[in-house]
């Protein structure tokens, strides 16, 4: 709670919602700070992104090209179109995961060095959910033991549209992204979803990739990092996708102070 609710006691966390004295202190108790988002997909651009690699795919990993596509879809994603994670459904999006919350980066086999290399097979590290919330993975020094969190709520708006031909119409995520502080929740996130460099493994990286979905590709944006995306395969040379597209842009972005209860914390 003390991570977003503000005039409580932060302990040890980082996070310190505020302001906590003064009028300011009283008027802000019991809030949080909302960034509310109206966030364009470029759906049609998405599907072309899996349509173009199934070439490439469906020789490495066999099936159909259908099964390529959502293969990809799955890896730059981080989950299965029906949620499971791939942490915990590498290979098909099983419905015994497909609500799947519990499960973390690391794993004990490895101990030859950090272990979050051999969970990349399954997750990329730069799927969308991986750098939203890296969970258990190791950070870099500066960045502290733990990732940080938000409490998101969303729904989507617009039509919706199947195949590559882009129809020109708006479509994408009306998103609440509550937290206690901008700067140490929501901007650090949106911070590592541009640039991918909050994880030892990608420390001393010289070009930073970034996040599969969500990275901004604006060439005049881009300086140490890199539009390619890489996916681990087991026993296989990495497959290595050139110049992801820009697949979301930002259509309206004022943030606000946002009142909450005490009942419904
Ligand atoms: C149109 C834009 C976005 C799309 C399509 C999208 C899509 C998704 C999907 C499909 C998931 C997995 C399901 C879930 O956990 O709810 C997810 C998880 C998540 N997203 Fe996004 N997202 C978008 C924007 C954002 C933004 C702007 C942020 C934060 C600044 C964000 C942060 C997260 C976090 C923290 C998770 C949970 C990861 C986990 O706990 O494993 N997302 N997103």
């Amino acid at each position: 709670m003390a991570n977003f609710l503000i005039g409580y006691s932060p302990g040890t966390s980082l996070i310190q919602p505020g302001p906590t004295t003064g009028s300011a202190g009283s008027f802000a108790f019991n809030g949080c700070y909302n960034a509310f988002r109206i966030l364009y997909q470029d759906v049609a651009t998405f599907n072309k992104l899996l349509q173009d690699q199934t070439s490439v795919i469906t020789p490495i990993i066999g099936g159909t090209p259908d099964d390529a596509q959502e293969w990809l879809a799955a890896k730059l994603m981080g989950r299965w179109r029906n949620g499971s994670p791939l942490i915990l459904s590498p290979n098909t999006p099983d419905p015994a995961t497909e609500k799947g919350e519990l499960f973390s980066y690391t794993e004990s086999a490895d101990t030859s060095r950090y272990k979050d290399v051999l969970s990349t097979n399954k997750c990329p590290y730069s799927a969308h959910t991986r750098v939203a919330n890296p969970r258990d993975e190791h950070l870099t020094p500066i960045e502290g033991a733990t990732p940080p969190r938000i409490v998101r709520r969303g729904m989507p708006y617009g039509p919706t549209v199947t195949g590559t031909a882009d129809d020109g119409i708006d479509r994408g995520l009306i998103g609440l992204f509550l937290c206690g502080s901008f700067s140490r929740q929501f901007e650090k996130i949106y911070g590592w979803m541009n640039t991918n460099n909050f994880a030892s493994d990608l420390a001393g990286l010289k070009l930073f990739p970034q996040d599969a979905v969500l990275g901004n590709r604006n060439p005049n944006k881009l300086s140490n990092q890199t539009t390619s995306f890489t996916i681990p395969v087991e026993n296989e040379e990495p497959i290595i996708i050139n110049q992801l597209p820009l697949m979301i842009q930002t259509r309206a972005p004022p943030t606000v102070f946002c009142p909450v209860s005490p009942q419904s914390a």
